[in-house]
């Protein structure tokens, strides 16, 4: 297997180019540093390379307690932005903890009718929370969806700019999330750790759409 920023395969080995990889950061074990880089590089192009959010800027992150969404809080509040978060009521504290500034449970009520005139969306639900979430944008914003292929040309009907990011692996930008780590602004939470022969039961919490930040798979465990 190789590290090249395709879906892979879960293997024991893998060959990684060194500009893909960076040091394990010293304040986490390996679990927590194996569940770091898709989430947060995942968040860091969505946000930075591809929307450019800057310090001041507002923005709604749905699926804010997941594992993408919980590293996209994070380091938008890193960056200076007023972050909003959506999940269901049960993860508001973990969101406000992890540093939103508002939260809303879309449970309780459409998202799109109480969050207005963002400068950026980060989804990571795609569909209709996607469709709905191009209504909260200002004139001009900028969606960017993790999960939703056809933000761009969605984009396109509500007259705003609109992506899909597919993430790719770093060496740069995993340094400058290590650095975030050792300051203390950037902690990842693991919702669980399985062995690798309990890899079915992985998938089906993973595709439960309940996880709270990230499922860790552990060789010899
Ligand atoms: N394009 C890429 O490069 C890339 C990379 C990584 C991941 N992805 C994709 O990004 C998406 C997110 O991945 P993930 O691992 O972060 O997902 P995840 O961890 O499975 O997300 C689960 C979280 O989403 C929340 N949630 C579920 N439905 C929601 C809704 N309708 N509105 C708001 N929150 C909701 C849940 O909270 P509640 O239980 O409170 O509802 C749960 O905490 C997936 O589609 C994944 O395939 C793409």
């Amino acid at each position: 297997m190789t590290v090249s920023g395709l879906s892979g395969g879960y293997a024991e080995y893998a060959l990684a180019g060194v500009d893909t990889i960076a040091p394990k950061p010293d304040s986490l074990n390996f679990e927590e540093a194996a569940a770091i880089p898709i989430g947060a590089l995942t968040a860091w192009q969505a946000m930075f390379d591809l929307a450019h959010l800057s310090s001041g800027q507002s923005i709604l992150i749905t699926g804010a307690s997941g594992g993408v969404g919980s590293m996209a809080v994070q380091l938008a509040k890193a960056k200076g932005a007023f972050v909003i978060g959506t999940a269901s009521g049960r993860n508001q504290q973990f969101i406000r903890d992890l540093g939103a500034d508002e939260f809303v449970d879309y449970t309780a009520q459409p998202f799109e009718e109480v969050v207005k005139d963002v400068d950026v969306v980060f989804d990571t639900i795609g569909g209709d929370t996607c469709e709905r979430a191009f209504q909260t944008l200002k004139k001009g914003g900028f969606l960017v969806s993790a999960a939703e292929s056809q933000a761009e040309e969605k984009a396109k009907e509500f007259g705003v700019q609109g992506a899909w990011l597919f993430c790719q692996p770093s060496a740069k930008q995993l340094a400058e999330i290590n650095r975030l780590i050792a300051e203390g602004k950037l902690k990842i939470h693991i919702e669980t750790v399985l062995p690798l022969t309990e890899v079915k039961k992985a998938h089906q919490l993973s595709q439960s759409g309940r996880t709270r930040g990230k499922i860790v798979l552990q060789v010899g465990a």
